[in-house]
């Protein structure tokens, strides 16, 4: 076995990556891979918590896998694996459910998100415990949202992985799983979990902005710059990016859609350029239009090689089925064995 740390992470298989799930995750795989025992998997089973459409679910799958091996994670350097192939980790799932309180789960903030869609509630209102437990049997919160956190943490718990790379909008299912692993070490009176922690290079875990003026760029929110868009498309979404009427005033504060702008080639394009732009906006000489062209310009310097390869990838069906299922076995020997472990300390043992 060897002593390198344990990285692991996963994507819900829910759609094609962004940009966002690229500087807040795929890019950090990639850069890890060469110094951490690294394991990357897709989430197949947290994405059956909000999406139950069978043939695009494996759809989804296996365009994560190409989008992860496009974009430079090496099977030879880190484990790539789907959840669902880890059948160990759904009994994992059962077993530390015992010790998880429902009024912890209700309290996440993903939870309540999540509910409130389930249950057509548009407002951000905070008290919706009655109507999860209302009679209407049209609306329904499923119980596996509910219990998302306990699949999350056991998918790093089984692992008994230290570092855990993800943007900051997953830092409590984050907290909770080391609440969890703290639990079960101390009410079994064993010391069989590390707490993982959250990785990222220095600096706070990166939020990539949408371009449409919001905060967040996010599939939900529909204003995706997408890894395997083509050069027309991903130019003609930068060029329509929300701004404003331009600087009046040397050194006026930025407003929030131009700083979005600015976000984005801070993450893609040279520095120099950057000051360039910065330099442009405090004297008023900016020109939307240029900055736009440029950014589409940094932006598809990374994206196009990577859309080239996920395009190949994903018509090489052969490739991805023998690296899943290399990953899978890898993955597996560990999950049993954390299992047996779990399943002896709890009590659950067989007659010999
Ligand atoms: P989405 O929010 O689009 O549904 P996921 O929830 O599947 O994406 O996120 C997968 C990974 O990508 C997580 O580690 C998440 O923190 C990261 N991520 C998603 N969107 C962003 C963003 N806009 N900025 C930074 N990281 C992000
Ligand atoms: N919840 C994560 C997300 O939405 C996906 C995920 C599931 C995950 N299990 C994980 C991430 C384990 C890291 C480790 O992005």
């Amino acid at each position: 076995m060897s002593q390198k740390e344990i990285v692991l992470s996963g994507i819900r298989a829910t759609g094609n990556l962004h940009l966002g799930n690229y500087f807040g995750a795929l890019s950090k795989f990639v850069r890890m891979q060469d110094d951490y025992d690294s394991m990357f998997f897709i989430a197949d089973l947290h994405a059956l918590t909000t999406s139950t459409d069978p043939d695009k679910l494996h759809a989804n799958v296996k365009n994560i896998i190409a989008e992860y091996l496009a974009a430079g994670i090496d099977p030879e350097k880190a484990t790539i694996f789907v959840q669902s192939d880890v059948p160990e980790i759904s009994e994992m799932y059962l077993l530390l459910n015992m010790h998880v309180g429902i009024g912890e789960l209700m309290r996440t903030a993903s939870f309540k998100d999540k509910a409130r869609k389930q249950l057509g509630i548009k407002s951000d209102r905070d008290d919706i415990e009655n109507e999860i437990i209302g009679n209407d049997s049209n609306k329904r919160v499923s119980a596996g949202l509910l219990t998302y956190p306990t699949l999350m943490a056991v998918d790093i718990l089984i692992q008994k992985a230290n570092k855990v790379p993800v943007g900051k909008d997953q830092e409590q299912h984050l907290e909770l799983t080391r609440r969890f692993a703290r639990r079960f070490n101390s009410f079994y009176g064993v010391d069989l979990f590390p707490e993982p922690q959250n990785f990222d290079f220095g600096g706070a875990p990166v939020k990539v902005p949408g371009l449409d003026g919001s905060g967040k760029m996010g599939k939900s929110e529909g204003n995706c710059l997408y890894l395997i868009d083509d050069e027309k498309t991903l130019r003609k979404k930068v060029m329509r990016a929300v701004t404003d009427e331009g600087p009046k005033e040397p050194n006026q504060p930025v407003s929030q859609p131009v700083e979005n702008l600015f976000t984005l080639l801070e993450l893609t394009s040279a520095p120099e350029i950057v000051t360039q732009y910065r330099n442009a906006y405090a004297d008023c000489s900016i020109r939307y239009g240029d900055l736009k062209k440029q950014l589409a310009e940094d932006i598809l310097k990374i994206t196009l090689p990577i859309r080239e390869r996920i395009l190949d990838l994903q018509g090489d069906e052969a490739t991805i089925a023998r690296i899943v299922k290399q990953g899978a076995e890898k993955a597996r020997e560990r999950a049993a064995k954390t299992l047996a472990e779990v399943r002896h300390i709890m009590g659950i043992r067989r007659f010999v």
